[in-house]
């Protein structure tokens, strides 16, 4: 008999999961659900930098980025370069500066600003100036300051054990606007510091460069873990759970 209690004690609470404290429930019909939204991102980011394990939520920082090839440079330079094992810091600051639910079409339309964002990792470097090749590795650093993201967010409704729940989609996430500085560390040695600063004055002045590569890379890792984060959420919990009727 206890054994048949604990089975559907087991059972039940697993299908009927409770919804935590720091998860903020809001009815799907309230008159202003951006608003109620706006407060459940907010009770819930403080957990997003370093994830909720109990839910699966993986950590939002460090951030890792795929391998980057910069294979360009203007008219009096080439570059080649590659960037590796880049991590970035600080995507867990992001403020919401405007949300748009759309629960008809379970479509959102959100606007952040991240106040900073740093990253590091390793360069490699291939440079042509001015018919003078210099070649180069070390670590590199940069900031990134005060971008705004803009992103669209649609969700599919799934059935589950007869109980439906949202599935998103990737997220559509663009980055602009923001002030961005590289460094490059350990810059070509044998050739003493004139030439390192020279090139991370030059460096500086075609971030531009660096940054076309970087925010693509940067855009598509922060989509896919926004995304997998909101849906580690979104399969514990029915959407009548999370967005109750009435
Ligand atoms: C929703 O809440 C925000 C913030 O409290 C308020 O500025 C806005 O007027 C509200 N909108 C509606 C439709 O109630
Ligand atoms: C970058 O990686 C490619 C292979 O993926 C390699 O051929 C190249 O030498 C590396 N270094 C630079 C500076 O391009
Ligand atoms: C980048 O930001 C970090 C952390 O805020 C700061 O310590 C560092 O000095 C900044 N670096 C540059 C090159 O601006
Ligand atoms: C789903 O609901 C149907 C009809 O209410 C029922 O026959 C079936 O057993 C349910 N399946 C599960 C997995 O709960
Ligand atoms: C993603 O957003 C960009 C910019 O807002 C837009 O040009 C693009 O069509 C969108 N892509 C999808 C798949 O929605």
């Amino acid at each position: 008999m206890l054994l048949v209690v604990t089975v559907f004690i087991v059972i039940f609470c697993s299908v009927q999961a409770e919804i935590p404290s720091y998860i903020k429930v809001c009815k799907r019909n309230d008159p202003n659900l951006s608003k109620c939204m706006l407060d459940s991102i907010e009770l819930l980011r403080p957990k997003l930098k370093s994830g909720i394990p109990e839910l699966d939520v993986p950590p939002l920082e460090p951030l890792p980025l795929n391998e980057i090839k910069l294979r360009t440079g203007p008219d009096q330079a080439q570059i080649n370069c590659n960037l590796t094992n880049l991590l970035v810091y600080g995507p867990s600051t992001f403020k919401t500066l405007d949300l748009k639910p759309d629960m008809k079409k379970t479509r959102f339309l959100a606007q952040f600003t991240i106040p900073i964002l740093y990253f590091e990792g390793e360069y490699d470097i291939d440079m042509n100036i001015l018919l003078l090749k210099y070649k180069g590795q070390g670590p590199i650093q940069g900031n990134l300051t005060d971008y705004v993201v803009n992103c669209v967010l649609k969700a599919d409704k799934i059935q589950k054990e007869n109980q439906t729940y949202l599935k998103f989609r990737k997220f559509n996430l663009t980055l602009f606007t923001g002030k961005s500085y590289l460094y490059l560390r350990n810059l070509f040695p044998e050739y003493g510091t004139v030439l390192a600063d020279g090139t991370n004055s030059f460096i500086h002045e075609n971030t531009d460069l660096f940054m076309n590569e970087i925010k693509p890379a940067l855009e598509d890792s922060l989509a896919d873990k926004f995304t997998d984060i909101a849906n580690s959420i979104m399969e514990k919990f029915p959407f009548d759970a999370l967005f109750p009727d009435g």
